[in-house]
């Protein structure tokens, strides 16, 4: 039994992996603003430790007797990171730094960093692997890179032990019911509000698109499991494309959407995973298809209207 701290704790990836730990036994810290739908409601022997991780003080005091912490939060976005990159940089990096150091200070034995697949930028080839080049294309991708290379320094300077995961697009019905939190919830939002969906391009574009509590599963798999890697990619290695989640939204909704396209693609059009690291060093897969979970989508939000 460890002592675990999980910072972004209400989060849509980290109420999962806080519900993932204190089910398998382990003593759960969820530390978060909670400013938004509370995602622990029904989360026994987890305790809630409100705080802001821009202040110092919150951070030192939450990692009080801590084994593992499990960094589950970033202030940005990839698009609101590119309107303001110092904002993303001061919210991001540097509270990073301050938080490893205090890690060390209070005797922490492990971090595990949930950084992205943003660090990989465009890709040379698809699916990507950890052995891709890692060329952000937005600030929040460059400091996911510079938060995990603060992460390996401390690794080598300090002798923390670390893991350094890269989730793909992430979605679940723990996300707020809004058209800003991702693909799959905005696609949802709309479709319930019966608004016609917009896409650019031709819908073309493909993803990887992961539910959360499988993310989670993969995130607590890499922290516990004694592996020959530091870094891995968490996706399921399948690709779909914009056009085929619209359908698949309308299915789940039972009913036809309306879509509007809108100028042309913009951005990265592929984005799948290789993913066979994690199969064979973690022993671990993502099993909640992109129906189910949509499907989870759906229910959740329809109560929410
Ligand atoms: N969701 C995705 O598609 C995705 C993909 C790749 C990587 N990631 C990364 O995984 C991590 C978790 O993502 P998520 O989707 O669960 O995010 P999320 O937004 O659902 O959760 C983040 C949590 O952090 C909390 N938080 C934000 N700022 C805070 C602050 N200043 N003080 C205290 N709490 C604060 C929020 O209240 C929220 O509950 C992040 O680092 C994110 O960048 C997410």
């Amino acid at each position: 039994m460890t002592n675990c701290l999980v910072l972004g704790g209400n989060g849509l990836i980290g109420s999962f992996i806080a519900e993932q730990l204190a089910s398998q036994g382990h003593k759960v810290r969820a530390f978060d603003k909670f400013w938004e739908q509370d995602n622990l409601k029904s989360a026994a022997g987890i305790e809630k430790f409100k705080g802001d991780y821009l202040k110092r003080g919150d951070l030192k005091r939450t990692l009080e007797g801590i084994g593992v912490v499990f960094h589950s939060l970033h202030t940005t976005v990839p698009v609101s990171s590119i309107k303001d990159p110092l904002h993303d940089a001061e919210t991001n990096i540097l509270p990073a730094i301050g938080l490893l150091e205090d890690a060390v200070g209070a005797g922490v034995k492990k971090f595990v960093y949930l950084s992205s697949i943003a660090v990989y930028g465009i890709p040379e080839k698809s699916p990507i692997s950890e052995r891709a080049s890692t060329i952000p294309v937005s600030p929040y991708g460059v400091s996911k890179l510079a938060i995990e290379e603060y992460v390996k320094y401390f690794g080598r300077a300090k002798n923390l032990d670390f893991v350094i995961v890269r989730p793909s697009a992430s979605y679940g019905e723990r996300q707020g019911f809004s058209p800003e939190t991702g693909v799959v919830a905005n696609f949802v939002f709309k479709a319930l509000k019966k608004q016609a969906l917009s896409i650019r391009g031709k819908g073309e574009a493909v993803r990887d698109l992961t539910h959360g509590e499988d993310i989670a599963k993969g995130v607590v798999k890499a922290a516990f499991t004694e592996t020959k890697s530091r870094v891995f990619n968490l996706g399921t290695g399948k690709g779909i494309s914009l056009n085929e989640l619209a359908k698949k939204v309308g299915e789940a909704v039972g009913e036809k959407l309306e879509i509007k396209y809108e100028g042309s693609a913009r951005g990265i059009q592929e984005h799948v995973y290789d993913v066979s690291r994690a199969k064979q060093e973690l022993g671990w897969e993502a099993e909640i298809g992109i129906e189910e979970g949509v499907k989870k989508c759906v229910e959740a939000f329809r109560e929410k209207i």
